[in-house]
């Protein structure tokens, strides 16, 4: 069989010299020296692997055009397995690469076994994808947008789109069923726009008390309410100079609404118990599973409110819309769940089968999560349909509304706890509710209070990372047969 192809991009020759002659027996190496050199090799020898040094020139101090070239080779082929190598001081970049989607990283200098290994564990996936793509005849041409995976024309244009809005200030709305990438959109939104280096807030308006709500989102000042020892800045403040994210606006109140609207349309806004009008510089982002439209017949939401957040909007389709891009996300999960795992597994041909008739009504985060189960449930080599557990599942679509706020209720509680030392008078002021209102809240969620008291942490849990990844794969490996 022909040796793997494995292109390196350094621009040290000297590294190079080294690299080739640890490496020619069991690849076809070829070099690069810059990113338009590794772009033009790219289509010249379609490399089953890449390493990429971050630090290329002309910005040799900075990581800026390394990272570039592992966009744009991502961008040409979603799947390419691209190895970073990058100064022992800048673990900062190898993360942001690894947050892009390379396969892995290595810190200089480079050791060479290691950089084996890592090579021996890119390849066997690529030919693993090549395979899967032989299989299915032919390749679909993968496209990410940030952290958005989509090859259909609908997908497409929702890129086209977001970077349209990207480049504005509009307010935007995304909607879309639960489950198909409206968080990531926004996320993908504020990541493109001039704001990226600002903050990224999300407040989910569903799942948060309405009394909580208005101070969470517009602050709060000192005395506010009787217990409001400190001031405290609301969302819209903290996203000042990037963007907010308003998830589940359906959910929010009319009363609350009304707040919304005057800060939409004046960008200023007072803290509960202030006076003083505050300018802030935020972009707002509205998501929603609901149809507005049909909420504002039924009274539930404000027309008004409606035309200020809809300047923009963004429908973001349904998976089983979507069906080339069913199995393009599986396999991405696939891999990523793998390297979690460290596991090495392909889906059988029937589970392909059973991946594309079945109809996500949770989208992509039910996709998601069956192949994340799958990856713990097979045995062998390969996924099969029961790993997927997707064959009598009743139409759910995963997080229910009551579970949201049961989990954001709690964590309100011991976020009060925790401020106030387990003092329960105090935190039933905080949060502005009764003492046994407090107690029942605490039985409820299973919390003693005591806990939160001031004295000595416990310490945390035995172990350490390494340790962790080590029995997960001793686990995985005696799961196989
Ligand atoms: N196109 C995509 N490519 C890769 N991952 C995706 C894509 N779309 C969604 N996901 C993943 O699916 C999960 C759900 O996405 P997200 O939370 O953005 O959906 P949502 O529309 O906000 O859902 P909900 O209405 O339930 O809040 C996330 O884990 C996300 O990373
Ligand atoms: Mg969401």
């Amino acid at each position: 069989m022909d040796k793997p192809v494995l292109l390196i991009v350094e621009d040290d020759d000297a590294l190079c010299t080294q690299y080739r002659f640890a490496l020619h027996e069991e690849y076809s190496v070829r070099f690069a020296k810059n990113r338009v050199q590794a772009m033009k090799q790219v289509v010249a020898s379609k490399p089953a692997v890449i390493t990429v040094d971050l630090g290329l020139p002309p910005h040799t101090d900075t990581a800026e055009e390394g990272l570039e070239l592992l966009r744009e080779l991502l961008a040409a082929d979603a799947l390419a397995k691209v190895i970073v190598i990058t100064g022992s001081n800048d673990r900062a970049n190898a993360l942001k690469a690894l947050r892009l989607g390379a396969f892995d990283y290595l810190l200089k200098p480079v050791d060479l076994d290691q950089l084996r290994v890592v090579l021996q564990r890119a390849t066997y996936l690529a030919e693993l994808d090549a395979e899967l793509r032989w299989n299915q005849g032919g390749e679909t041409p993968a496209t990410w947008f940030e952290d958005i995976l989509g090859a259909t024309p609908k997908m497409r244009e929702v890129f086209d789109t977001l970077t349209q809005v990207a480049k504005t200030d509009a307010t935007v709305l995304l909607q879309g069923e639960s489950g198909t990438g409206k968080e990531l959109a926004a996320r993908a939104i504020h990541a493109r726009s001039g704001r990226s280096r600002g903050p990224f807030v999300a407040i989910n308006c569903g799942a948060i008390p309405e009394t909580l709500l208005e101070s969470e989102l517009f602050g709060s000042e000192r005395g506010a309410y009787t217990g409001a020892h400190m001031q405290r800045k609301g969302k819209l403040e903290l996203a000042h100079g990037g963007t907010l994210l308003l998830d589940e606006i359906g959910e929010m109140s009319l009363g609350l609404q009304v707040k919304l609207l005057r800060f939409l349309q004046e960008r200023r806004l007072e803290r509960v118990g202030g006076r003083t009008p505050i300018t802030v510089d935020t972009r707002v982002i509205a998501a929603t599973n609901k149809d507005l439209k049909t909420e504002i017949g039924a009274a539930r939401f404000r027309e008004d409110v409606y035309y200020r957040i809809s300047v923009v909007v963004v429908t973001m389709p349904p998976l089983r819309e979507r069906s080339e891009d069913i199995v393009l996300l599986a396999n991405s999960f696939l891999r990523r769940s793998c390297e979690q795992q460290r596991r090495k597994l392909r889906f059988s041909l029937s589970a392909i089968e059973a991946i594309t008739r079945h109809r996500w009504p949770g989208n992509i985060r039910e996709l998601e999560n069956a192949v994340e189960r799958a990856v713990i449930m097979a045995r062998g080599r390969f996924i099969e349909p029961k790993d997927l557990a997707i064959e009598a599942v009743p139409e759910s679509t995963g997080l229910s509304l009551r579970d949201a706020r049961n989990r954001t209720e709690r964590q309100v509680l011991v976020e009060a706890l925790s401020r106030c030392q387990g003092n329960i008078s105090h935190a039933a002021r905080e949060l502005g509710v009764s003492r046994p209102a407090i107690h029942d809240l605490l039985a409820k969620h299973n919390v003693v209070a005591g806990q939160f008291r001031a004295t000595v942490r416990a310490p945390q849990s035995a172990g350490n990372d390494a340790g962790a990844d080590g029995e997960e794969s001793d686990r995985a490996r005696e799961m196989q047969p």
